[in-house]
């Protein structure tokens, strides 16, 4: 095995601004294994915000990470075979030596494809059931909003949350990111739109029951004030920090939070890490059911990853977006 192994890499101090031209396809020479170490080829990496949060602490030249999926091609340790397919956080590269307790070995299933499992079964998946199915816990016909509804999680807690028997409505950004939702029956009004509010407030008259919110900010503001007596508001993510690296207070008036039995619950995926293969299981089975999809932007080649992850951090991208590094035909 003597393949060069290649990696994007920021070109400049990830505490400034990130834009593709601040990210670079390098090349790192042979990687070897040494003992107790895999060397996997990734065949897709997730581009997720969280690694922009992560840029922050990055100088020029460092790789950024990611959730990966590949197959190992040599192994210096008994617990993972060579040929074994595993997951982990192997960062933006083709190539990646890590130690094998970094890896979790997997089988694939034939007929989920395999980028799925950095999305719809990786972290984005992860995080939009636990947040549904544990946060929100929602009742049958209870009245369900969603911001970043077009956004990896976002699609999937939406569709998870119909699944539940909740009615849900998502909130999103533009036309085409509504249009894609809707392809998986799931409604939406655009917060660009000046009687988003109004359009709330028609479709849940006597309020909103549970909120899971990707965004935070004066959106989601607009959609707290809305929440019925004991209705949640599972914190995944806020969005609206995420450039700025500072994150806007809710314009709201706290003392409903009382006077309304309201809870606001944040969460992470990975407090729920031991039960990720029941996780996997039920988001597995729904899919191969067809009654649950992510939309994906499969983007093909390193090259593009920059530019991907760009758009990503600027709300310019619709769906997951996932970059195959071209171990598989076609990416
Ligand atoms: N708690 C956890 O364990 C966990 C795990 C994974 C992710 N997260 C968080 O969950 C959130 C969603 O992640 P994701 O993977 O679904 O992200 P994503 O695919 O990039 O979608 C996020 C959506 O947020 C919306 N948005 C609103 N304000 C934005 C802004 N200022 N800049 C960029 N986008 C903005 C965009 O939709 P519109 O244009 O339609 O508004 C975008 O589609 C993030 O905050 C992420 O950090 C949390």
């Amino acid at each position: 095995m003597n393949d060069v192994a290649r990696a994007v890499r920021l070109t400049r101090a990830g505490r400034q601004p990130v834009t593709a031209d601040g990210l670079e396809v390098t090349e790192l020479g042979t990687p070897r294994p040494g003992a107790g170490e895999v060397l996997v080829r990734v065949h897709h990496f997730s581009l997720d915000p969280y690694q922009r949060i992560r840029m922050r602490e990055l100088d020029t030249g460092e790789v950024p990470p990611a959730g990966a999926v590949g197959q190992v091609l040599a192994s210096r340790t008994a617990q993972v075979a060579e040929g074994a397919w595993v997951l982990g956080e192997l960062g933006w590269r083709d190539l990646a030596v890590v130690p094998a307790e970094q890896v979790e070995v997997f089988e694939p299933h034939p007929d989920v494809p395999l980028h799925h499992y950095v999305g719809l079964l990786g972290l984005s998946g992860l995080t939009a059931y636990f947040g549904t199915t544990e946060v929100l816990r929602p009742d049958a016909g209870e009245r369900i909003v969603v911001s970043g509804a077009s956004g990896g999680v976002g699609q999937i807690a939406a569709q998870v949350a119909a699944l539940l028997g909740a009615r849900v409505l998502g909130i999103v950004g533009s036309p085409d990111k509504q249009a894609a939702l809707l392809e998986r029956g799931i409604e939406s009004v655009i917060h660009r739109d000046q009687d988003w509010t109004e359009q709330l407030e028609a479709w849940a008259p006597d309020g909103v029951d549970g909120y899971f919110d990707n965004v935070w900010g004066p959106v989601s503001s607009r959609v707290v004030e809305r929440l019925r007596p004991l209705g949640r508001i599972a914190l995944c993510g806020q969005m609206t920090g995420l450039s700025s690296g500072r994150v806007p207070p809710l314009d709201i008036d706290w003392y409903l939070l009382l006077t309304r039995s309201l809870r606001l619950q944040g969460f992470r995926a990975v407090d729920y890490r031991s039960r990720y293969p029941e996780a996997r299981a039920a988001l597995a089975r729904w899919y191969l059911d067809g009654r649950l999809e992510q939309k994906v932007r499969l983007v093909a080649g390193l090259e593009q990853a920059g530019a991907a992850f760009e758009d990503l951090i600027n709300a310019r991208a619709t769906g997951k977006t996932i970059v195959g590094t071209g171990a598989a035909p076609g990416y």
